[in-house]
Protein backbone atom coordinates (compact mmCIF):
# COMPACT_ATOMS: atom_id res chain seq x y z
CA UNK A 1 0.00 0.00 0.00
CA UNK A 2 1.52 3.14 -1.28
CA UNK A 3 1.62 6.11 0.99
CA UNK A 4 0.38 9.59 -0.44
CA UNK A 5 1.64 12.62 0.10
CA UNK A 6 -0.05 14.02 3.27
CA UNK A 7 0.92 18.02 3.05
CA UNK A 8 1.10 19.77 -0.19
CA UNK A 9 2.57 23.24 1.66
CA UNK A 10 2.85 24.43 5.06
CA UNK A 11 0.54 27.08 4.60
CA UNK A 12 -2.34 25.17 3.18
CA UNK A 13 -2.01 23.35 6.24
CA UNK A 14 -2.07 26.71 8.33
CA UNK A 15 -4.56 27.72 6.31
CA UNK A 16 -7.56 24.96 5.68
CA UNK A 17 -6.16 21.77 8.01
CA UNK A 18 -4.86 19.72 4.59
CA UNK A 19 -3.31 16.92 5.94
CA UNK A 20 -4.48 13.84 3.85
CA UNK A 21 -4.84 10.44 5.57
CA UNK A 22 -2.69 7.58 4.10
CA UNK A 23 -4.42 4.18 3.08
CA UNK A 24 -3.78 2.19 5.69
CA UNK A 25 -5.32 5.00 8.19
CA UNK A 26 -8.20 4.99 5.33
CA UNK A 27 -8.87 1.00 5.20
CA UNK A 28 -8.59 1.05 8.93
CA UNK A 29 -11.42 3.22 9.55
CA UNK A 30 -13.50 2.03 6.34
CA UNK A 31 -13.09 -1.53 8.32
CA UNK A 32 -15.18 -0.26 10.64
CA UNK A 33 -18.13 0.23 8.74
CA UNK A 34 -16.80 -2.80 6.57
CA UNK A 35 -20.27 -4.31 5.42
CA UNK A 36 -21.83 -0.54 4.11
CA UNK A 37 -18.47 0.05 1.98
CA UNK A 38 -19.09 -3.32 0.08
CA UNK A 39 -22.84 -2.86 -0.38
CA UNK A 40 -22.99 -1.06 -3.97
CA UNK A 41 -26.02 1.34 -2.99
CA UNK A 42 -24.92 2.64 0.69
CA UNK A 43 -24.59 6.38 0.40
CA UNK A 44 -20.99 8.05 2.04
CA UNK A 45 -20.98 11.92 2.05
CA UNK A 46 -17.56 13.07 3.30
CA UNK A 47 -17.55 16.78 4.07
CA UNK A 48 -14.25 17.42 3.95
CA UNK A 49 -13.16 15.24 1.18
CA UNK A 50 -9.76 16.50 0.14
CA UNK A 51 -8.79 14.90 -3.25
CA UNK A 52 -10.89 11.73 -1.98
CA UNK A 53 -8.58 9.32 -0.39
CA UNK A 54 -11.62 7.97 1.30
CA UNK A 55 -13.79 7.93 -1.35
CA UNK A 56 -12.18 6.46 -3.47
CA UNK A 57 -11.54 3.30 -1.13
CA UNK A 58 -15.05 3.02 -1.14
CA UNK A 59 -15.66 3.29 -4.74
CA UNK A 60 -12.89 0.54 -5.26
CA UNK A 61 -14.58 -1.81 -2.85
CA UNK A 62 -18.19 -1.27 -4.42
CA UNK A 63 -16.70 -1.98 -7.69
CA UNK A 64 -15.37 -5.00 -6.29
CA UNK A 65 -18.47 -6.05 -5.82
CA UNK A 66 -20.01 -5.62 -8.87
CA UNK A 67 -17.29 -6.67 -10.72
CA UNK A 68 -18.13 -10.41 -8.55
CA UNK A 69 -21.89 -9.74 -8.89
CA UNK A 70 -22.66 -8.50 -12.57
CA UNK A 71 -19.25 -8.69 -15.05
CA UNK A 72 -20.77 -11.06 -17.12
CA UNK A 73 -23.05 -8.99 -18.47
CA UNK A 74 -22.35 -5.48 -19.66
CA UNK A 75 -25.39 -4.16 -19.52
CA UNK A 76 -25.65 -5.16 -15.76
CA UNK A 77 -22.46 -4.10 -14.76
CA UNK A 78 -22.88 -0.41 -16.21
CA UNK A 79 -26.27 0.05 -14.38
CA UNK A 80 -24.65 -0.94 -11.20
CA UNK A 81 -21.00 0.45 -11.71
CA UNK A 82 -23.14 4.05 -12.03
CA UNK A 83 -25.26 3.12 -9.02
CA UNK A 84 -22.08 2.68 -6.83
CA UNK A 85 -20.22 6.10 -8.37
CA UNK A 86 -23.79 7.87 -7.74
CA UNK A 87 -23.73 7.08 -4.06
CA UNK A 88 -20.62 8.53 -3.44
CA UNK A 89 -20.52 12.25 -2.30
CA UNK A 90 -17.97 14.59 -1.04
CA UNK A 91 -17.77 18.54 -0.47
CA UNK A 92 -14.38 20.07 -0.66
CA UNK A 93 -13.50 23.43 -0.08
CA UNK A 94 -10.51 24.16 -2.33
CA UNK A 95 -11.60 23.66 -5.95
CA UNK A 96 -7.74 22.39 -6.97
CA UNK A 97 -8.87 19.17 -4.52
CA UNK A 98 -12.46 19.13 -5.77
CA UNK A 99 -11.22 18.79 -9.21
CA UNK A 100 -8.90 15.99 -8.21
CA UNK A 101 -11.38 13.90 -6.53
CA UNK A 102 -13.66 14.02 -9.67
CA UNK A 103 -11.07 12.65 -11.79
CA UNK A 104 -9.46 10.14 -9.24
CA UNK A 105 -12.85 8.51 -8.90
CA UNK A 106 -13.80 8.61 -12.81
CA UNK A 107 -10.44 6.82 -13.29
CA UNK A 108 -11.24 4.34 -11.06
CA UNK A 109 -14.77 3.48 -12.47
CA UNK A 110 -13.32 4.02 -16.06
CA UNK A 111 -10.94 1.50 -15.44
CA UNK A 112 -13.44 -0.68 -13.81
CA UNK A 113 -15.72 -0.42 -16.72
CA UNK A 114 -13.85 -0.16 -19.47
CA UNK A 115 -12.20 -4.10 -18.34
CA UNK A 116 -15.81 -5.53 -18.39
CA UNK A 117 -17.52 -3.04 -21.28
CA UNK A 118 -15.03 -2.92 -24.00
CA UNK A 119 -17.73 -3.59 -26.51
CA UNK A 120 -20.57 -1.64 -24.80
CA UNK A 121 -22.55 0.64 -27.60
CA UNK A 122 -23.41 3.17 -24.85
CA UNK A 123 -19.60 3.28 -23.64
CA UNK A 124 -19.51 7.20 -24.79
CA UNK A 125 -22.90 7.93 -22.69
CA UNK A 126 -22.11 5.89 -19.70
CA UNK A 127 -18.31 7.90 -19.45
CA UNK A 128 -20.55 10.94 -20.11
CA UNK A 129 -22.75 10.21 -17.07
CA UNK A 130 -20.40 9.25 -14.58
CA UNK A 131 -18.87 12.35 -15.21
CA UNK A 132 -22.45 13.89 -14.55
CA UNK A 133 -22.87 11.78 -11.48
CA UNK A 134 -19.64 12.95 -10.26
CA UNK A 135 -20.05 17.09 -10.94
CA UNK A 136 -23.71 16.72 -8.94
CA UNK A 137 -22.11 14.71 -6.40
CA UNK A 138 -18.59 16.12 -5.30
CA UNK A 139 -19.55 19.32 -4.81
CA UNK A 140 -16.90 22.41 -4.19
CA UNK A 141 -18.12 24.60 -1.00
CA UNK A 142 -18.21 25.14 2.68
CA UNK A 143 -19.28 22.29 4.92
CA UNK A 144 -19.68 24.74 7.50
CA UNK A 145 -21.51 27.65 6.32
CA UNK A 146 -23.38 25.25 3.88
CA UNK A 147 -23.05 27.33 0.71
CA UNK A 148 -20.62 27.34 -2.65
CA UNK A 149 -18.01 30.03 -2.84
CA UNK A 150 -20.96 32.31 -4.42
CA UNK A 151 -23.20 32.05 -1.66
CA UNK A 152 -25.45 28.98 -3.43
CA UNK A 153 -26.48 26.37 -1.18
CA UNK A 154 -25.02 23.00 -0.97
CA UNK A 155 -27.15 20.70 -2.71
CA UNK A 156 -26.99 16.96 -3.06
CA UNK A 157 -28.95 14.61 -5.59
CA UNK A 158 -30.22 11.41 -4.21
CA UNK A 159 -29.92 8.77 -7.49
CA UNK A 160 -32.20 6.16 -7.45
CA UNK A 161 -31.84 2.82 -9.51
CA UNK A 162 -35.71 2.23 -10.50
CA UNK A 163 -35.51 -1.24 -13.27
CA UNK A 164 -32.66 0.57 -15.73
CA UNK A 165 -33.49 4.06 -14.80
CA UNK A 166 -32.03 6.60 -12.41
CA UNK A 167 -34.69 8.86 -10.39
CA UNK A 168 -33.16 11.61 -9.00
CA UNK A 169 -34.44 14.13 -6.31
CA UNK A 170 -32.79 17.15 -4.91
CA UNK A 171 -31.92 18.40 -1.09
CA UNK A 172 -30.10 20.89 0.14
CA UNK A 173 -27.59 19.95 2.91
CA UNK A 174 -29.23 22.71 4.98
CA UNK A 175 -32.17 21.09 4.80
CA UNK A 176 -31.35 17.58 5.31
CA UNK A 177 -29.61 18.57 8.33
CA UNK A 178 -32.60 20.33 10.21
CA UNK A 179 -34.51 17.36 9.40
CA UNK A 180 -35.48 15.45 12.22
CA UNK A 181 -33.12 12.37 13.05
CA UNK A 182 -34.76 8.94 12.15
CA UNK A 183 -36.43 7.72 15.24
CA UNK A 184 -34.28 4.09 15.88
CA UNK A 185 -37.78 2.28 15.20
CA UNK A 186 -38.49 4.37 12.15
CA UNK A 187 -34.95 2.64 10.17
CA UNK A 188 -33.62 -0.88 9.80
CA UNK A 189 -30.17 -0.86 11.91
CA UNK A 190 -27.65 -2.14 9.90
CA UNK A 191 -25.71 -4.70 11.38
CA UNK A 192 -23.25 -3.05 14.14
CA UNK A 193 -22.13 -4.84 16.93
CA UNK A 194 -25.40 -4.46 19.63
CA UNK A 195 -22.42 -2.38 22.34
CA UNK A 196 -21.58 -0.13 19.41
CA UNK A 197 -25.74 0.40 18.45
CA UNK A 198 -26.54 0.50 21.89
CA UNK A 199 -23.86 3.35 23.09
CA UNK A 200 -24.72 4.92 19.65
CA UNK A 201 -28.82 4.90 21.17
CA UNK A 202 -27.62 6.38 24.82
CA UNK A 203 -25.89 9.46 22.60
CA UNK A 204 -28.80 9.70 20.87
CA UNK A 205 -27.11 9.45 17.64
CA UNK A 206 -28.39 7.90 14.49
CA UNK A 207 -26.34 5.06 13.66
CA UNK A 208 -23.85 5.24 10.64
CA UNK A 209 -24.96 8.88 9.60
CA UNK A 210 -22.68 9.15 7.29
CA UNK A 211 -23.28 5.84 5.53
CA UNK A 212 -26.29 6.53 4.72
CA UNK A 213 -27.62 10.16 5.18
CA UNK A 214 -29.48 10.60 2.88
CA UNK A 215 -31.21 7.44 2.82
CA UNK A 216 -32.16 7.85 6.40
CA UNK A 217 -33.61 11.40 5.58
CA UNK A 218 -35.37 10.71 2.76
CA UNK A 219 -37.02 7.61 4.78
CA UNK A 220 -38.19 10.07 7.63
CA UNK A 221 -39.23 12.75 5.24
CA UNK A 222 -40.42 11.07 2.33
CA UNK A 223 -41.50 7.74 3.42
CA UNK A 224 -42.39 7.85 7.24
CA UNK A 225 -43.93 4.11 7.16
CA UNK A 226 -40.86 2.46 5.58
CA UNK A 227 -43.13 1.84 2.14
CA UNK A 228 -41.80 1.29 -1.12
CA UNK A 229 -40.79 3.94 -2.86
CA UNK A 230 -43.39 5.17 -6.22
CA UNK A 231 -42.09 5.56 -9.12
CA UNK A 232 -41.27 9.22 -9.57
CA UNK A 233 -43.93 11.48 -11.02
CA UNK A 234 -42.49 14.20 -13.89
CA UNK A 235 -43.99 17.26 -11.08
CA UNK A 236 -41.28 18.94 -8.98
CA UNK A 237 -42.56 17.69 -5.41
CA UNK A 238 -41.87 20.05 -2.39
CA UNK A 239 -42.17 18.09 1.35
CA UNK A 240 -44.12 19.51 3.75
CA UNK A 241 -40.96 21.67 5.38
CA UNK A 242 -39.13 22.20 1.61
CA UNK A 243 -36.31 19.81 2.43
CA UNK A 244 -36.92 17.72 -0.82
CA UNK A 245 -35.83 20.67 -3.65
CA UNK A 246 -36.98 18.81 -7.10
CA UNK A 247 -37.50 15.54 -8.15
CA UNK A 248 -37.11 14.84 -12.12
CA UNK A 249 -38.69 12.54 -13.91
CA UNK A 250 -36.77 8.88 -14.42
CA UNK A 251 -34.42 8.55 -16.77
CA UNK A 252 -32.45 5.71 -18.63
CA UNK A 253 -29.28 5.62 -16.88
CA UNK A 254 -26.95 6.11 -19.90
CA UNK A 255 -29.14 9.55 -20.49
CA UNK A 256 -28.76 10.91 -17.51
CA UNK A 257 -25.88 13.39 -18.50
CA UNK A 258 -28.35 14.65 -21.47
CA UNK A 259 -31.67 15.19 -19.61
CA UNK A 260 -30.64 16.84 -16.73
CA UNK A 261 -28.55 19.66 -17.62
CA UNK A 262 -25.89 20.49 -15.24
CA UNK A 263 -26.08 23.32 -13.13
CA UNK A 264 -23.25 26.02 -12.96
CA UNK A 265 -21.18 25.38 -9.90
CA UNK A 266 -17.96 27.01 -9.40
CA UNK A 267 -15.07 25.04 -8.89
CA UNK A 268 -16.43 22.58 -11.63
C1 LIG B 1 -7.44 17.10 7.01
S1 LIG B 1 -7.75 17.29 5.28
C2 LIG B 1 -8.47 15.71 4.97
C3 LIG B 1 -8.67 15.37 3.52
C4 LIG B 1 -9.18 13.95 3.29
N1 LIG B 1 -10.40 13.71 4.01
C5 LIG B 1 -8.16 12.92 3.71
O1 LIG B 1 -8.35 12.33 4.79
O2 LIG B 1 -7.18 12.71 2.99
C6 LIG B 1 -9.11 18.37 5.36
C7 LIG B 1 -9.66 18.86 4.03
O3 LIG B 1 -10.81 19.64 4.33
C8 LIG B 1 -10.84 20.79 3.52
N2 LIG B 1 -11.62 21.78 4.28
C9 LIG B 1 -11.21 22.61 5.27
N3 LIG B 1 -12.24 23.35 5.72
C10 LIG B 1 -13.34 22.96 5.02
C11 LIG B 1 -14.70 23.37 5.00
N4 LIG B 1 -15.15 24.31 5.83
N5 LIG B 1 -15.55 22.77 4.14
C12 LIG B 1 -15.10 21.82 3.28
N6 LIG B 1 -13.81 21.40 3.23
C13 LIG B 1 -12.94 21.97 4.09
C14 LIG B 1 -9.39 21.14 3.30
O4 LIG B 1 -9.23 21.88 2.12
C15 LIG B 1 -8.74 19.76 3.24
O5 LIG B 1 -8.68 19.29 1.91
Amino acid sequence: MSEVQQIKSRQRVQDHGEVFTNPREVNAMLDLVKQETERIDSRFLEPACGDGNFLVEILRRKLAVVHRQYRRSALDFEKYSLLALSSIYGVELLPDNAARCRERLFQIWDEAYTAVCKKSRLAQACREAAHYLLERNIICGDALTMETETGEALVFSQWSLIGSRFKRADYSLNGLLKAQPPQPDQVPLPEAPRAQQQQSMLRKEPLVEQTSLLDQFHLTAQNPDNKQEEPASAQPETDEEGRLLHEYPLTDYWRIAHEHQPLARPGL
